[in-house]
């Protein structure tokens, strides 16, 4: 099947951070890393958003051009990406000619069939900067939720779009100003000409996750309305009317027809012009549209919409929203300080216990937290402690005894059948839940399967067997190592390096002939020549490795001396158990030196 795995095009504005990538980023890679394993055609898009307000404000505040700022973003999220293993086909740039040109396409072929109407609008003006602001120069509180710092298009409290003249106490976030409201002529989407067209189409969209499906109904419900998309502004694509030099495209339009020119310039650089259409056009491909939440109604709504109004294009088969990462319980954001980015945390961690930890926690039905404990404790006792062990222990056996295992020299008893039923009923679930694109639940599956390993490898007791009844213990053995393949096999849409690592350590006859195919599920003539090697993984040690994190310990005073130079103070010296440490502590008024000798004290 061919299938098409679009993302939502990141803002060029600032660096990506752990919020966006459980957002939409990991779980689409995991998506195609599992379509691409069970032999499906996948393309794989996304790209930098470069236009619109996002944009100039920030490059308005570091006084640069928006170019300098959509440069430095583009570059930055592109190794972002790759130092993940988030590995698209394609991460375009809404800068390029291509872009414009497609965009362009879509416009005038919207304007000839009636689908655009100019109408005038009110919009917000400044009088201190004597000029129209767009809608994110305005910011307020919500009217909706009372967020204070909502901006005029929309409340990422709440999600909700806003115009700014609904703004309770708005202000122009350049100079403080209260804007006037002014009219202004521009061009309207007919976005109310479907919303019948889009209900019906909904109706058949019953597999999607409920918050996505409920979202999106509620807006409808509330009634389409036909949106501008053209501003008065200077930076971004522009508008192919005469009358309308001095506006250009609203950025969410045209970014949004970045999947179709970001598929069309990949098909263009492999060589095969037309390729593009064969997702876009053929009925039996299909779109798969990742995103968070906050931008849901573009892609269930606007997105849909105009792809009914080109005609002959096929619509998103699944659109797929997670919730909020947040961090200690608030929302990620890099202005504001909170959280980590990708270049923070992979100086903290290897990039596959990143990807591990998100993955188990990803905010797929309601907002996840991520903290530090949480992080170590799951990577440490899972992934090393049951999954890496579990590996570890059982390769050495096989080679610490100079063993190849294959299934021709094994014979299966009750209990070796009975684990081969359990991990085939594990791996049926983790594959449904994944089509499902449920990565959290899927995840839960394969640690279902990696604890059975371990209770299956301890209870078998091959080191009593290889004595006693050489066949019995290679046949145990065979199936551990079957196992060990299964768990790691599922393991690599999620970790693809780790997973390469670990079957290599197993020595699968099955992957170094085919690779990551279903076929590590099967368990006809496998055979096994595991390689003596260290164990896996290295522990995740939060507090040595992040100087950042509070580490309190408590210490032994080992030997209490004056300060030769301080009244007030003594040097203390304090043993941590595994160290001492020097310190200097205003303890002389309230402590005698043998007062204070073999305490415990915290540090
Ligand atoms: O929220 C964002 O980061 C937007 N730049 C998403 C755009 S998605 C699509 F239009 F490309
Ligand atoms: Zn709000």
């Amino acid at each position: 099947m061919k299938i098409l795995v679009n993302v939502a095009l990141p803002y060029a504005n600032g660096p990506i951070h752990l919020g966006h990538v459980a957002g939409a980023y990991l779980s689409s890679d995991i998506f195609v890393r599992f379509q691409r394993m069970k032999g499906n055609e996948v393309m794989f898009v996304s790209g930098s958003d470069e236009h619109g307000t996002p944009t100039t404000i920030t490059a308005d505040r570091q006084k640069v051009s928006p170019q300098v700022i959509a440069d430095k973003f583009h570059k930055e999220h592109m190794e972002a990406f790759s130092n993940l293993d988030i590995k698209f086909d394609i991460f375009s740039r809404t800068t390029y000619p291509e872009h414009s040109d497609t965009v362009k396409e879509f416009f005038l072929d919207f304007y000839e069939k009636g689908i655009l109407t100019e109408k005038t609008m009110v919009s917000p003006f400044c009088p201190t900067d004597n000029r129209f602001m767009p809608d994110r120069y305005i910011e307020g509180t919500c009217p909706h939720c009372k967020f204070e710092e909502a901006r005029g298009d929309q409340c990422d409290n709440c999600g909700r779009i806003l115009d700014p003249q609904d703004l309770i106490d708005p202000k122009c976030i350049l100079c403080g100003t209260k804007p006037e409201f002014r009219e202004t002529r521009h061009m309207f989407f007919r976005l109310d000409q479907f919303q019948d067209q889009l209900l019906k189409w909904l109706d058949t969209r019953g597999f999607w996750k409920q918050n996505v499906l409920s979202f999106t109904r509620n807006f409808i419900k509330a009634g389409l309305r036909e949106r501008p998309i053209t501003r008065d502004i200077e930076w971004g694509v522009k508008v192919p009317l005469p009358g309308y030099e001095r506006k250009r495209i609203y950025v969410w339009f045209e970014a949004l027809i970045g999947y179709v020119s970001g598929a069309r310039i990949l098909s263009e650089k492999l060589g095969k012009k037309d390729y593009w259409k064969e997702f876009y056009f053929d009925p039996e491909a299909r779109i798969y549209q990742f995103m968070g939440k906050d931008n849901i109604i573009f892609h269930t709504i606007i997105w849909p919409a105009m792809l009914m109004a080109r005609g002959q294009y096929n619509l998103p088969y699944l659109v797929d929203a997670n919730e909020f990462l947040t961090f200690g319980g608030k929302q990620f954001s890099k202005s504001r300080g909170i959280g980590y980015t990708v270049d923070e945390i992979l100086k903290i961690a290897p990039k596959d216990y990143v990807r591990y930890y998100l993955a188990s926690i990803m905010p797929e039905s309601s907002d996840a937290d991520f903290t530090l404990e949480d992080f170590q404790a799951r990577v440490n006792g899972e992934l090393i402690d049951k999954f890496g062990n579990y590996v570890h222990r059982l390769t050495s056996f096989v080679t610490n005894n100079n063993l190849t295992i294959s299934s021709s020299e094994s014979v299966l008893d009750g209990k070796d059948k009975e684990a081969l039923n359990f991990a085939k009923e594990r791996i049926r679930a983790f594959t449904e839940l994944m089509e499902e694109v449920e990565i959290k639940k899927a995840l839960s599956e394969w640690l279902e399967l990696v604890k059975y390993a371990n209770s299956y490898f301890n209870s078998s007791e091959p080191w009593r067997l290889i004595k006693s009844d050489m066949e019995k213990c290679r046949s145990k053995l065979y199936v551990s190592l079957l196992l060990a393949q299964y768990i790691t096999g599922m393991l690599y849409p999620l970790t693809p390096s780790t997973a390469e690592r670990i079957m290599e350590k197993i020595g699968s006859s099955r992957y170094s002939e085919k690779g990551f195919t279903m076929e590590i599920f099967s368990r006809e003539d496998s055979e096994f020549s595991p390689v003596k090697s260290d164990p896996p993984f290295e522990k995740l040690d939060i507090i040595r490795i992040n100087p950042n994190f509070v580490d309190l310990r408590v210490g032994r005073i080992i030997e209490a001396k004056p300060h030769p130079n301080a009244d007030r103070l003594y040097v203390l010296k304090v043993n941590l158990g595994d160290s001492d440490i020097q310190l200097v502590a205003g303890l002389r008024k309230h402590y005698t030196e043998e007062d204070l000798m073999g305490h415990y004290i915290v540090v």
